[in-house]
């Protein structure tokens, strides 16, 4: 079933354990990341970045998104969701990433997602907490959840490029919960969004802890939340540059390091880039490898008169492998 992020977030709280939110931008990206949290019998958030809308909604340029489009993603994967939500057995949660504003987010829960995320973390501290207060007196009328952000982290995040990270101060983040009443905070506290993180990336978990502790002090009860905390895999990457890609400089978050920021008080681990470098190896390992073989199962089954899969030509059974 669907719910909003809140009471899993609650959760994670109480019981001390990180969740990760997985980026999707496609139906069957969706279906993927519901699948393998039933395997682990594991709640999901699986998260539709602002311009992700934009693109399900057929936008296919989606950097020129209009909100048009995103209403029309926002529905479509939304409808998507609430289908497979009623065919699990495990809680989901739908959430908007990286919203830009508020008409994005009310497209976002018009659609169908049960949680969102304004990010005003690049205006002044002030308009930040207005337009964030805005967004929570919408959602939480509707029992949807809300994520705001504060800092700025280093790297590329919603297609602007910041050279330096301003960390998130903790005075400002209890204040900022006490204001907004969000549910959810993103910190800035070391981790960047993309491939490349930089070598030996420093995470400053102290400013976990110190914005946790200001939190319990003043009775607040509120999640944290890690963006840009993509592992970038190097056996992946290798195996992408084997296959005839050409990727450098990748650097990533170490899980040993994320560990230690769940423990210090972050409740919701956010990854995109992971899930872009794994479909980007299947595919390419999908075409050079494993048309020799024919697709197994009920899939396969569309192809069953084939030798082998070097005679399929149809998209609707390239995807499932690709998605696994
Ligand atoms: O944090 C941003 C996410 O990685 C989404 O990126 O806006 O390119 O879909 P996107
Ligand atoms: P990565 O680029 O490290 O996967 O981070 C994704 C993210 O923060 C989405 O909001
Ligand atoms: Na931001
Ligand atoms: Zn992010």
């Amino acid at each position: 079933s669907l719910i909003p992020l809140r009471p899993l977030m609650e959760a994670t709280i109480k019981y001390g354990f990180g969740q990760g939110g997985f980026n999707v931008n496609a139906v069957a990206q969706a279906k993927a990341v519901i699948e393998v949290h039933e395997m682990f019998r594991s709640p999901a958030i699986l998260q539709g970045a602002d311009l992700a809308n934009g693109f399900m909604g057929g936008r296919i340029d989606f950097l020129n998104a209009t909100l048009e489009d995103k209403k029309a993603g926002a529905r479509n994967i939304g409808n998507a969701v609430k289908k497979y939500g009623m065919d699990s057995d495990i809680p989901i949660v739908l959430h908007l990433d990286h919203g830009r504003d508020f008409d994005s987010c009310v497209a976002a829960i018009e659609g169908g997602y049960t949680s969102v995320m304004i990010d005003g973390s690049s205006l002044p501290f002030k308009e930040n907490i207005e337009l964030t207060r805005e967004v929570v007196k919408y959602a939480h009328g509707r029992g949807v959840s809300v994520e705001g952000e504060l800092g700025v982290l280093a790297g590329v995040e919603d297609h602007v490029f910041s050279d330096s990270s301003t960390y998130t101060n903790p005075l400002d983040a209890v204040e900022f919960f006490q204001k907004t009443g969000v549910d959810a905070l993103a910190i800035s506290y070391g981790t960047m969004h993309g491939a490349s993180k930089g070598k030996d990336v420093k995470l400053r978990k102290e400013i976990v802890i110190a914005i946790r502790e200001c939190m319990n002090h003043q009775g607040i009860f509120g999640a944290l939340v890690s963006h840009g905390s993509s592992t970038v895999p190097k056996y992946i990457v290798d195996e992408i540059n084997d296959l005839g890609g050409k990727l450098s400089n990748t650097e990533g978050i170490s899980m040993e390091q994320l560990t230690a920021d769940i423990g210090a008080g972050i409740n919701k681990i956010n990854v995109d880039t992971d899930i872009r470098l794994a479909v980007t190896r299947n595919m390419k390992e999908f075409f050079e490898k494993y048309q020799e073989k024919r697709n197994s199962g009920s899939i396969g089954a569309i192809y069953e008169r084939l030798e082998t899969m070097k005679e399929a030509f149809d998209p609707r059974v390239f995807l499932p492998p690709i998605m696994d």
